[in-house]
């Protein structure tokens, strides 16, 4: 798909939920983006979105083209898992509309993420605050 095939951002349907998503479809938008997860394991992409509290997706004629993955608790936080957009439609608008609907859905709480070198731009354009008081940890039993 070229991008000039996407003439405007109305061309794209936006979508919540499961439906027409499956393992395969989600890990080749994840290399294509390129986003860095675990998509050789297709039943771990599974338990991923299925473990999830919201999924919103982008569409274009009948191609998955984008993904954000959150995890809510609906009150206070919610953490932005995934956002990925496929390169073909990158720059049109797409990771801003997914961005502002998990917006609009996760209303009231801080949404928070972890970004990269290449992403870190978009995030500052939307209007995101870096922080520099976050933690990490891999789980595991101790
Ligand atoms: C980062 C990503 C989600 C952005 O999606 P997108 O659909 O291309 O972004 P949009 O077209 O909605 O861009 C919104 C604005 O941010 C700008 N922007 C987009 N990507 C940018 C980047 N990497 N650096 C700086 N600005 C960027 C756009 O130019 C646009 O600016 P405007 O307000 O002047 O129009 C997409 O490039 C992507 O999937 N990248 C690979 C995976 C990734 O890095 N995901 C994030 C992991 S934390």
């Amino acid at each position: 798909m070229a991008a000039d095939d996407v003439s405007n951002l109305e061309d794209v349907d936006f979508r919540e939920g499961l439906d027409g998503l499956t393992p395969a479809r989600i890990s080749t938008l994840y290399r294509q983006a390129p986003l860095l997860r675990p998509v050789s394991n297709l039943s771990q992409v599974w338990d991923m979105f299925e473990n999830s509290s919201l999924v919103l997706t982008a569409h274009y004629k009948g191609e998955l083209v984008g993904i954000a993955r959150v995890l809510t608790d609906g009150v206070l936080y919610s953490y932005l898992c995934d956002l990925a957009v496929a390169p073909d439609v990158q720059r049109l608008g797409v990771g801003r509309a997914l961005i502002n609907e998990v917006l609009k859905r996760c209303e009231g709480t801080e949404l928070v993420l972890r970004d990269s070198d290449i992403s870190s731009g978009f995030y500052e354009r939307l209007g995101f605050s870096r922080v520099d008081n976050a933690w990490v940890i891999k789980a595991r039993e101790v």
